[in-house]
């Protein structure tokens, strides 16, 4: 057992659905290593505060099946400048805590891993819905927001193809296309827009035009929210354009971010939040726990820094090539 007796966990940046049920596995987790676990509030903003108290084995009870975080979370600019940085070093120190279990998306565990080279001892958990994040299959949330995404996408299928419509549909993602890419071959888009593929207006024009063509009875658009061509212009472009459709455009929003996490972010949140405590345990520092293949590994924060996840493109082709 290594020397890290008091550990502090947080939830930092976008929440994504999971948060809960890794929060629980750090703490149930630490406690049955003999350990006490400390939740802070509010990311790395509530450690700034001193926002810190111990959390027990029931203070997480009845949670596994909520989204959101029970310990809230925020961005925090200060984290960004090194004299932010240094107070947040001093803060860890004074509320006496060996370690922190960091949770949170690639601008959380850049925080954690500049926290860990000025001397704090940092474990990261990978969660954001984005799934943009290094070293790991996949983050906490992805798959809950991907079926978030489906289940609307449904539904506006059923009014899309009642009224004989194009549904233009944007997503989250950032400036990575993954979750657009997947939501587009799980619900049959004819037209993927991700920031990874230049595509032009004409060719969208182009594409849902032969769709109609077809017999098809409806029309689908799925634009990732970093895609060069906003989800706006493509409306705006098409609304201007006799291609048989009329379209719509939603632009899904937060409701990604939202709902119960489903069993796969549930067990990978367990799994993440459980291995996290086992590497700070093992005397590991500065890494992050990962999804790697079907066993959990960790990876060093400085390594998933430096680098965003790409999506495969592989699932581009496979989506286009069954849009017929
Ligand atoms: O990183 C998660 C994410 O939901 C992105 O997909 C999105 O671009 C961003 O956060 C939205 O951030 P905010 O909730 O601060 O508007």
């Amino acid at each position: 057992m290594s020397d890290a007796r008091r550990i502090g966990v947080l939830t930092s940046g976008g929440d994504a659905p999971g948060m809960n049920p890794c929060i629980r596995a750090v703490v149930r987790a630490g406690i049955a290593r003999g350990l006490t676990v400390f939740g802070i509030k509010e990311g790395f903003e509530g450690l700034r505060r001193g926002d810190v108290r111990e959390l027990r084995a029931r203070d997480v009870g009845n949670i596994v099946q909520h989204g959101g975080t029970m310990l809230h979370t925020a961005r925090c600019a200060e984290m960004h400048e090194p004299a932010g940085r240094r107070q947040l070093v001093r803060r860890v120190s004074e509320a006496d805590l060996d370690a922190l279990v960091v949770i949170g998306g690639d601008g959380s565990l850049r925080g954690a891993h500049a926290l860990a080279e000025l001397g704090v001892r940092v474990v990261g958990v990978p969660a954001s819905i984005d799934n943009d994040i290094w070293g790991t299959n996949m983050a906490i949330g992805v798959d809950t927001a991907l079926n978030t995404i489906m289940d609307a996408v449904d539904k506006l299928r059923d009014t899309a193809s009642s009224h004989q419509r194009a549904f233009l549909v944007e997503t989250m993602g950032r400036s990575s296309g993954y979750l657009a890419l997947m939501a587009g071959l799980v619900c049959g888009a004819d037209v993927i827009l991700v920031p990874e593929v230049d595509t032009t207006l004409e060719e969208v024009e182009a594409t849902i035009e032969a769709a109609y063509s077809r017999g098809k009875s409806h029309a689908l658009i799925v634009i990732a929210e970093g895609a060069k061509l906003g989800s706006h212009e493509v409306a705006g472009f098409l609304a201007d354009r006799d291609v048989g459709f009329e379209s719509r455009l939603t632009i899904l929003g937060h409701v990604q971010r939202g709902g119960r996490p489903g069993a796969f972010d549930r067990m990978l949140a367990s799994r993440l939040g459980y291995a996290a405590v086992e590497a700070l345990a093992a005397g590991e520092n500065d890494v992050m726990v990962a999804l790697q293949g079907r066993e959990i590994a960790t990876i060093p924060l400085e390594e998933v820094a430096r680098h965003q996840r790409e999506a495969n493109l592989d699932y581009y082709e496979i989506a286009q090539t069954l849009a017929r």
